[in-house]
């Protein structure tokens, strides 16, 4: 991606006011979605050159609870589970914040159902299948039966729906470089296009829905500024720079900057050790049944456990690789009951040879033993010394030298950005006096506060679905109130 560049001559304007929705993820393709249900103009500006953004690579799948995909008693505990997490940066908040974070966490858990039914029901994407990841004490987060994993099927869905919808228009290529304001209000955005060849800056009028993602691409950029410590991790993300800061030059404030999730499991792929963009080894493989392993064959951790505890922990126990990037000997294993439930994966994970089919024998005497442990603890022979909760569909039960083993090498990667602009319930986005902007709305992963120390898996996915919708609505009636009533 080129640098930002400031205009040269006056930036040419579009005709008509419409909403602009920035980036083309999950919480965009969300507000675009619900904008043109109330009939409202949508230009949607995207910088990449296919739209999806990180969204589009969603592995594991989405939350909600309670759904009727779920088994077992109403799921009552999301909201705890939520608060759980969010840790520290959470509970010692003051009380204000307090009560912002707690309204943000009460807004997503207590929309999950209704997020999930509206993928399912009305747009027809299949999340019939339920798995427990880390932190979670029920399995809650969706995904479909086979097919396309479920950022593919999610965002698939919506754009085919968007496509064809005459309200919406999309434009790709196209990177917003500001954020225009008149008086307190905000009025359009001036992007910077590819035209013929050469770069011209553009603008268009309208209430501006911002849904540009996090930072955790911005390796050398933002997480360099914000967390130093962190040089050196590869990513999962698309390197591009954060815009965040495009919207505290009129006014926005940031919170949680500082705090970055770091994922346990990127695959690190042996033909490609220093590659800084990593595939994701889903956290659903753990949530199967999968377990981790070191060098020497041992286990270390409950693999269910928050991402921040578990990489922790395996930062501890494994052996750090020669590598010019930070990363650690780890093996990820997976019986075949466990690589059944996720087929589709694993085929994928085959085929790019990131992960093998071997045997447990192949894997050395101690790991045999170690394994042979594990699914007596399953079976509910033993007590786990790690209390691992739940064990997906981990069904071997007497492990033999040739018993099928899937194995790949992970290491822990850049994954999600906590921080970034304060915003309310209603997807306002706050100034520093705690006001809400006029004519900005954001939504997804560009904001801040919510997720605290640490984001549940499948999380981002759900706040993209339910804050995205929530600011459609909030612009779908800004709009017809300030554009259609006259005022422009
Ligand atoms: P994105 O999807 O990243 O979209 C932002 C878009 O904005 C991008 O297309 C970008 O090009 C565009 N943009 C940025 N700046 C500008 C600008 N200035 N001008 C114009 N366009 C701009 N979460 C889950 O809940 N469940 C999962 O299973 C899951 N799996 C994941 C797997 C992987 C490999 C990764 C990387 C993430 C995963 N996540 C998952 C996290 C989740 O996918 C993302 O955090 C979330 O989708 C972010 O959505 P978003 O819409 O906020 O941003
Ligand atoms: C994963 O599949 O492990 C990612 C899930 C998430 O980030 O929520």
């Amino acid at each position: 991606m080129s640098a930002s560049t400031c205009p040269a001559t006056a930036p040419l304007a579009t005709t008509q006011p419409r909403v602009i929705v920035v980036g083309s993820g999950l919480a965009g393709l969300s507000a675009a979605t619900q904008l043109s249900k109330h009939s409202i103009p949508v230009t949607i500006l995207d910088c990449a050159d296919r739209p999806g953004g990180n969204s589009i690579k969603a592995s594991s799948g989405i939350n909600g609870a309670p759904t009727r995909f779920q088994t077992g008693p109403d799921d009552t505990t999301f909201y705890d589970d939520t608060v759980r997490s969010a840790g520290a940066t959470f509970t010692s908040s003051q009380a204000e914040e307090r009560e912002r974070r707690e309204n943000l966490i009460q807004t997503i858990t207590n929309r999950s159902k209704g997020a999930v039914e509206w993928l399912s029901d009305e747009m027809g994407v299949d999340l019939s299948k339920v798995a427990q990841l880390g932190g979670h004490s029920r399995a809650r987060t969706h995904r479909g039966n086979g097919g396309k994993p479920p950022g593919a099927a999610i965002v698939g869905t919506l754009l085919e729906g968007l496509k064809k919808n005459p309200f919406v228009d999309m434009k790709m290529k196209a990177r917003v470089t500001k954020v225009l304001k008149e008086a307190k209000e905000v009025v359009g955005v001036e992007y910077v296009t590819d035209v013929d060849g050469k770069e011209q800056t553009k603008s268009i009028q309208g209430p501006v829905v911002f849904a540009s993602g996090g930072f955790a691409g911005d390796v050398r950029g933002m997480v360099s500024k914000y967390r130093p410590d962190l040089t050196g991790f590869p990513s999962t993300n698309e390197a591009r720079a954060g815009s965040q800061p495009l919207l505290v030059d009129i006014g926005a404030k940031l919170v949680d900057m500082d705090q970055i999730q770091v994922h346990p499991t990127g695959f690190l792929d042996t033909k490609d050790e220093s590659a800084t963009v990593k595939f994701l080894a889903a956290e659903a493989l753990r949530g199967e049944g999968g377990i981790l392993l070191l060098n020497n064959g041992q286990r270390f951790v409950n693999e269910l456990q928050t991402r921040d505890h578990v990489t922790d922990a395996l930062t501890k126990a494994a052996t750090k690789l020669d590598t010019d990037l930070r990363q650690w000997d780890v093996t990820l294993l997976l019986d075949e009951g466990a690589a059944a439930a996720l087929d589709s994966h694993m085929q994928f994970y085959l085929w790019k040879g990131l992960m093998k089919k071997t045997t447990m024998g192949d894997l050395g005497e101690t790991a045999l033993e170690i394994v042979q442990e594990y699914a007596d603890i399953v079976a509910g022979k033993k007590e786990d010394p790690f209390g691992r909760p739940a064990f997906g569909n981990w069904s071997l039960t007497d492990v033999q030298a040739d018993s099928v083993a899937y194995v790949g090498k992970v290491t822990p990667v850049l994954h999600f950005t906590m921080g970034g602009v304060i915003f309310n319930d209603e997807s306002e986005v706050l100034d520093d006096q705690g006001q809400a902007i006029p004519g900005l709305w954001a939504a997804g992963e560009v904001t801040g506060g919510l997720h605290g120390h640490n984001r549940l898996g499948g999380s981002s996915l759900l706040e993209c679905a339910v804050f995205g919708r929530i600011a459609g609505d909030q612009a779908a009636s800004f709009y017809q109130s300030h554009y259609l009533a006259g005022k422009v």
